[in-house]
């Protein structure tokens, strides 16, 4: 029996989130460590969707009409332009850690849809721009209003350059002229991104010059950052990194603890420290250099951070 596998990675938003949404730049970056996997076989009788870590098992047909895995796996199909379903197994598995902004919706869709393009022997669906578009519209069934920077970090699995548009998104992956290596720690908040999505949106409706001003402050952070990584200048990163994070906090989706995280990451030595993603939860990152890994990750522990990952890029 022919079986099919493909991964996709997590994530994490440098810099910009939030302002994305109305169509300002921002920087995302693959985290290599935590992964999605999907391994599509040919099965007997009807299709079955197999989550593996929640040990929980269905039949296609009978998924609940916002299921991401079924939406994914009708995607497909419909582009494949399929007359019947064949019958399939489907197994999804992955390690990132879920409702953190570490892209794990994003990532098991991306892997889902690599895996069954390439079994249904359709390649042209499973490159990156295509599986990008398609996990797009499943992210729209989660999100709310999803800028698409995500699906699209995930997809190309480079450092990306994103600014949300119409009718085409702009998408620029970039090459990072010096490693930078980031510290993730978790806030051990889970936090919905839809519900600080649309309390964003709730308080730029109220105040538009105000929220206008915050979003281009973050645009102008972004376009910094990326001059700093193509020209290795770690320094200027994370300065930018912590006014971003200012904004963020008057946008009001930053919380006490992720406050206490990046205070810590600073004092400890970090060049630059943020929240990443959604807010009020989740997840921040700190920007550091070599020597400083261990003062700051154990600073940002002792400040309350439930488990903190290394990353390096470039
Ligand atoms: O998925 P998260 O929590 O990393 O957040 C996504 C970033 C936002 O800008 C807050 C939302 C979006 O769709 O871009």
């Amino acid at each position: 029996m022919s079986a099919t596998e493909a991964s996709a990675p997590g994530k994490v938003i440098l810099c910009g989130e939030h302002a994305v949404v109305y169509g300002y730049p921002a920087i995302a970056l693959p985290l290599a460590q935590v992964r999605a996997t999907a391994r599509v076989e040919d099965g007997d009788g009807e299709t079955t969707i197999y989550l593996r870590d929640l040990e929980r098992r269905y039949p296609l047909a009978g998924a609940a009409a916002d299921d991401p895995f079924a939406l994914a796996t009708r995607l497909v199909l419909a582009e494949a332009g399929l007359p019947a379903t064949p019958p399939l197994a489907i197994t999804i598995a992955s390690n990132i850690p879920i409702a953190g902004g570490l892209g794990s919706g994003a990532a098991t869709a991306t892997a889902l849809i690599r895996a069954l393009a390439r079994h249904l022997g359709r390649p042209d669906l499973a490159d990156a721009a295509a599986v990008a578009r398609l996990a797009f519209a499943v992210e729209q069934v989660h999100h709310g209003t999803p800028s698409g920077v995500d699906n699209t970090v995930v997809a190309y699995e480079r450092p990306v350059y994103f600014v949300r548009g119409e009718p085409e998104n702009r998408i620029e992956p970039f090459r990072v002229a010096a490693p930078i290596t980031l510290l993730v720690a978790d806030s051990g908040v889970s936090s919905p991104t839809r519900a600080t999505v649309a309390d964003v949106r709730r308080q730029w409706l109220a105040d538009p010059a105000r929220f206008d001003g915050l979003f281009a402050g973050c645009g102008r952070a972004v376009e910094g950052a990326r001059a700093a990584l193509e020209a290795g200048d770690r320094e200027r990163l994370g300065r930018l990194m912590t006014e971003n994070h200012a904004l963020l906090r008057e946008m009001t989706v930053s919380s006490a603890t992720l406050d206490r995280l990046v205070t810590a990451a600073l004092g400890a030595g970090a060049l630059g420290a943020k929240l990443s993603g959604g807010g009020r939860g989740g997840n921040m990152l700190a920007l550091v250099d070599g020597g400083r890994v261990g003062p700051v990750r154990d600073a940002l522990r002792a400040a309350g951070a439930r488990a903190v990952l290394t990353t390096t890029v470039g």
